[in-house]
């Protein structure tokens, strides 16, 4: 029988082996996964759970949250803030950074979530997810500020997200390449599926939500209308097209199967980078896709290496098969 290797083994065998995973940061990940675990079986409830609908509130960025974004959002807080590994949270559903309460000790880290990515899907039984990603606080200062989090995303150490579809499926990286867990429900733990997960360099796949094509910048509009083309074309070749818009099961598939996703800059609100955010989606998202030979890029520069300005910031998204992420970045720049 093939063994079978559970995160916590994934997680030692990482740390014994590689000694990048120091023991913190190791009880950090797998108390997200637990926190993840939950969050699934919330989800699986659904109308069951008193999980669906609206919660009639709005977040900071103006966006009327569902009940499951508020469950889903403390979930990862309980989880989290006694267990001595974090300095704070913050999450796409909080206004202001979530520092841990003195009643407990302090550790080293900062954690970042979109505790629940695909909101618009919940109610129809679509594949939504949990995105997260990990910082060391800077050295020094005693208290924790919402300045401390403002690093870019190379500075990441440890990202990744947990998928509820068909299956829950955590995704990770640590740095040191992709590897996946499925969740085994009856036993209750992730079970490694695949490692070293890798994005084919070229694709004829592409997500892009097509409703917005009107109010896109040139360099997109070339780019799709060339795949549109086809054989006939000047790509010379056909393209298919998925939108599931949950960034996390549009991100797995690509993580899976290569393709390409776009989230661009466009006209509807042109004050704003992007709809997408920095911190809780793009980056964590643009780690895993580089670690698996992807790329991921905001148009112009590389996504990881954006200096982040303020907490909730937003940015343009181009990520996948390296060749696609280069020739829409490529058009961008005027090549
Ligand atoms: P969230 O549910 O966390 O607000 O994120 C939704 C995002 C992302 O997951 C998805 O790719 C995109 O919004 C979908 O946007 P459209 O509704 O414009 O297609
Ligand atoms: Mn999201
Ligand atoms: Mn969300």
């Amino acid at each position: 029988m093939t063994q079978r290797i559970s995160l916590t083994r994934y997680l030692v065998e990482q740390q014994r082996l590689e000694g990048h995973i120091p023991p913190e940061l190791r009880l950090l990940i797998e108390v997200v996964a637990r926190a993840c675990k939950r969050i699934s079986q919330a989800v699986n409830k659904g109308a069951l759970g008193d999980v669906m609908g609206s919660a009639e509130s709005e977040n900071v960025q103006g966006e009327i949250q569902k009940k499951l974004d508020i469950i889903a959002n403390e979930v990862l807080i309980e989880a989290n803030e006694w267990g001595g590994h974090l300095a704070a949270m913050a999450s796409e559903e909080m206004d202001s950074i979530y520092a841990v309460p003195n009643r407990y000790p302090q550790g080293e880290y900062l954690l970042m979530f979109d505790p629940l990515d695909g909101s618009s899907n919940i109610d129809v039984n679509v594949s939504i997810g949990t995105i997260f990603s990990v910082l060391k606080k800077p050295e020094g200062a005693q208290s924790v500020e919402e300045s401390d989090f403002l690093q870019p995303g190379t500075s990441q150490v440890a990202a990744g997200y947990c998928v509820y579809g068909p299956q829950t499926t955590l995704v990770l990286t640590v740095g040191d390449g992709v590897a996946m867990f499925t969740l085994d429900r009856e036993q209750g733990s992730f079970v490694l599926t695949e490692e070293n997960v890798t994005i084919p360099e070229d694709t004829q796949e592409f997500a892009i939500n097509m409703s917005n094509m009107r109010h896109w910048d040139e360099p997109v509009k070339r780019y799709i209308d060339e795949c549109l083309q086809g054989k006939e074309g000047p790509r010379g070749k056909n393209f298919n097209m998925r939108w599931i818009a949950s960034m996390v099961a549009d991100v797995h598939r690509i993580l899976c199967r290569g393709g390409v996703f776009l989230y661009p800059w466009d006209k509807r609100e042109p004050e704003k980078a992007g709809k997408l955010r920095l911190m809780y989606e793009a980056n964590p998202m643009s780690w895993l896709i580089e670690q698996a030979g992807g790329a991921s890029t905001n148009g112009r520069q590389r996504i990881l290496d954006l200096q982040p300005t303020k907490l909730h910031e937003r940015v343009s998204v181009v990520l996948g098969s390296k060749n696609e992420v280069e020739r829409v970045t490529g058009y961008h720049c005027g090549l």
